[in-house]
């Protein structure tokens, strides 16, 4: 079953993002919880998609769990995963939830995309050719692209509403948050990024870079939403991976290029994408999904 959009009656929707739908479960009296449903929907260009991509929001729920049952350790946003366990008012539901939703701690989220680069990739390696730096930090010359870098670098953007995000130093990441929670969600986005890159390498898989959310659960903070995923990271494979080279990545590569090509605006609404370039997305994410997935 494919999922565009979700209304699950008479349950609040607080909000429809990219490609999650969040529901309020205090109307079933459950006052801390949301039900976060992630949809087939693909956004590229900051633009949501008129396609879905079969099993997109099973591999992105099936991928966060991983990660979150491996972070046990860490304070993290997610309750329950399994729809026979969800309260009987989802009932009706269950099909429509099962593999693709998640019932989770609700919080008060960061307004800061925690973004962990190991590689100098994307924006990170446009920064670094226009200006020598990353987030504003000098980095030494003669880098290559897709080069490891020395550590781990946290580079902040804010979590605009309209979705162009825009990258912050660290200097504007502590104005924004406070020298506190600047620092925390520092030290656990580097921890975070640091254990999944190691997890990863064992399976031939490079995360070069990924984005967390945090939240506040009165006055902890918490890891929320999707975890090193498809579309919150930039995937490897350390098999086809090449100093000096962009490497063929596991996210929706081949649906920026053919949007590249098709001569769109990248204005609303986007085209319509060929049963082609829709059947290559969804096996690149089944397959980043199959490269975690096994032991
Ligand atoms: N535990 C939580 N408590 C409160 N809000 C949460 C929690 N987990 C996730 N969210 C919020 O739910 C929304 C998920 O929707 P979605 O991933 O589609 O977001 P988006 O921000 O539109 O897109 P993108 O993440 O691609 O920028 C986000 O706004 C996220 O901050
Ligand atoms: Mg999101």
């Amino acid at each position: 079953m494919e999922l565009f959009d979700c209304n699950l009656p008479p349950l609040k929707k607080i909000c429809s993002g990219k490609v999650r739908e969040v529901f309020d479960l205090a109307s079933l009296g459950l006052d801390e919880q949301l039900l976060l449903v992630t949809t087939d929907r693909l956004s590229a260009f900051d633009c949501i998609l008129p396609n879905t991509i079969p099993q997109k929001g099973f591999v992105l729920t099936q991928l966060s769990k991983f990660w979150f049952q491996k972070f046990s350790n860490l304070p993290h946003h997610l309750l329950e995963t399994e729809v026979e366990y969800y309260p009987k008012a989802l009932e009706p539901y269950k099909e429509q939830l099962r593999g693709r939703s998640m019932i989770v701690k609700k919080t008060k989220p960061l307004p800061l995309e925690c973004i962990v680069r190991g590689y100098l990739a994307g924006s990170g390696w446009r920064e670094y050719q226009e200006k020598g730096m990353l987030a504003g930090v000098p980095l030494p010359t003669g880098l290559l692209e897709a080069e490891r870098l020395e550590r781990p670098h946290f580079t902040p953007s804010t979590k605009a509403k309209d979705g162009h995000d825009e990258s912050i130093t660290w200097q504007e990441c502590q104005e924004l948050v406070g020298e506190k929670v600047a620092e925390k969600v520092r030290s656990l986005s580097l921890e975070l990024y640091q254990a999944g890159a190691h997890i990863a390498a064992q399976r031939g898989m490079i995360i070069a870079d990924t984005k967390f959310e945090f939240g506040f659960l009165g006055e902890e903070i918490i890891l929320i939403d999707e975890c090193m995923t498809p579309d919150s990271s930039r995937f490897w494979s350390a098999a086809s991976y090449r100093i000096g080279e962009n490497p063929p990545s596991f996210d929706k590569q081949f649906v920026r290029d053919y949007l590249q090509s098709c001569g769109w605006n990248k204005l609303p609404p986007a085209p319509v994408l060929p049963e082609e370039i829709i059947l290559k997305t969804a096996e690149k994410y089944q397959e980043a999904l199959e490269r975690f997935s096994k032991n």
